[in-house]
């Protein structure tokens, strides 16, 4: 197992690029169950989850062949299997999206529950997929520990998500491309990933037309061609960088290759806690800002203030001035590293299970720590990188799951982190 080891305190400056979103990336995966033809796939992250989605990819039946640094090639060698297996599936929550392709490709699915981040409710629930492909004509059944769907033709469906969520949405839109009929989604999530799937799709032969509103209409069609998928920057990536900056605030980082208009909710929040920033086209530049006001937020869907933000929302909120309310409505078990935060220092006061009250500024000091999961160790290397003193933050490949070759690019701000293999 590797680790990081963090000199903090070191002044940031510079640029640093962000890449291709994670969870952009790894919907083109099970899109491409849908294909029939080549996809070629650029501006793709070297990330473990992107690997764990290839690996399900080739076991049923792909060829993945890589076409340069970032860009690869898929096409069909032979789909014929229905099962997904366990030892992949336990390992990434985003395996949940290739059922429906399979379903409405094959006629069939065999699955165990998804693996993932400890972040949700103990299990992280699947009804609301179950319920849309059963809505779809799907027949359910449940034993041995694994879900059965069959269906030998899907029907379109109108379909209400009880709760807003990335990957049902995702995942119902894509099987109705290629069910009968029209299939209406209603309470949709919002987010650019969204678009950016169905943007391709559409591209490829689909009739998907209110994808980024709440409401989807998919006229399913009878093929779908092979085609591009440029990936869209990672706006988590790019929010954390932000905020990274704004914490350390001892120089100008400029943050490239990115979309500022998919964080109007960090901007927002940013002019009321009095950061200095300018927006490009595609970059923005953090400068040093005189003080910092405390300010409390709510995690929300998109366009609201996202979720995966909110660890390094809490560690900025360290270095303000003032008393914030950092209320986590997404996922339960979201701010359990905030106790790890407490002890590097942080004055954090948890309220409930869904709240803390962080009191700041505090002097952070560095401490040895274990990443529970994949954007509370993102913050626990920012709260390193701005502590006085040596961190150290094992299991870091919850870290490498979704911030490609990390210490690398803050290296390049004048960061002193150091990966090194534990014992
Ligand atoms: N939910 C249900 N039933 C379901 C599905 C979800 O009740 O059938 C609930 C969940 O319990 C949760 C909410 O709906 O309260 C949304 O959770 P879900 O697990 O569905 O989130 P997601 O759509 O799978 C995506 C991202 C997450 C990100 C959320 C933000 C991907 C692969 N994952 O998850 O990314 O936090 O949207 O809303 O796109 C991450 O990158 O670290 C990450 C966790």
């Amino acid at each position: 197992m590797a680790k990081f080891i963090i000199n903090g305190r070191k002044p940031l400056s510079g640029e640093i690029e962000v890449l291709g979103a994670k969870n952009a990336a790894l919907k083109i995966f099970p899109a491409a169950l849908l294909t029939n033809g080549v996809i070629r796939v650029s501006n793709l992250s070297q990330l473990e989850d992107c690997l764990k989605a290839e690996e399900l990819l080739e076991f049923l039946g792909y060829e993945i062949s890589k076409k340069g640094e970032r860009t690869i090639e898929i096409k069909e060698k032979r789909f014929s299997r229905v099962d997904l297996p366990e030892s992949i599936m336990n390992k990434f929550r985003a395996s949940i999206m290739f059922v429906g392709p399979v379903l409405v490709k094959r006629g069939e699915v065999k699955f165990p529950h998804p693996g993932g981040c400890v972040i949700g409710a103990s299990v992280r629930p699947i009804d609301m997929f179950l319920e849309g492909f059963k809505k779809m004509g799907a027949a359910l059944k449940i034993s041995d520990n694994h879900y059965y769907l069959k269906a030998k033709k899907l029907k379109g469906a109108d379909i209400f998500f009880p709760k807003v969520s990335v990957t049902a949405t995702e995942s119902l839109m894509m099987t109705a491309v290629l069910a009968e009929g029209e299939t209406i989604l209603k309470n949709s999530a919002m987010e650019p990933e969204i678009v950016a799937l169905a943007d391709y799709l559409n591209k490829s032969g689909a009739k998907i037309k209110g994808a980024g509103t709440p409401t989807i209409i998919i006229k399913g069609v009878k093929k779908i061609n092979g085609g591009e998928y440029e990936i869209i920057p990672d706006r988590i990536e790019a929010g954390t960088f932000a905020m990274l900056a704004a914490a350390s605030n001892s120089g100008d980082i400029h943050i490239k290759n990115c979309r500022p208009e998919h964080l109007e909710s960090l901007w927002a929040l940013f002019d009321r806690v009095g950061i200095n920033y300018v927006l490009y086209k595609n970059s923005f530049v953090i400068k040093r800002s005189k003080k910092l006001l405390s300010c409390d937020i709510t995690t929300h869907e998109y366009p609201g203030f996202a979720t995966d933000l909110q660890p390094p929302y809490t560690v900025l909120m360290t270095q303000t001035k003032g008393s914030s309310l950092i209320h986590e409505t997404i996922y339960d078990r979201r701010l359990l590293y905030a106790d790890m935060l407490t002890q590097m220092g942080a004055n954090i006061v948890m309220a409930d299970p869904h709240r803390a009250v962080v009191n700041g500024p505090t002097r952070l000091k560095g401490k040895k720590l274990i990443s529970p999961d994949l954007r509370a160790g993102i913050a626990l290397v920012m709260a390193g990188l701005i502590a006085e003193g040596k961190t150290e933050i094992d299991n870091i490949y919850q870290i490498d799951r979704g911030y490609e070759k990390i210490d690398e690019r803050l290296k390049k701000l004048g960061a002193d982190i150091k990966r090194v293999e534990s014992s």
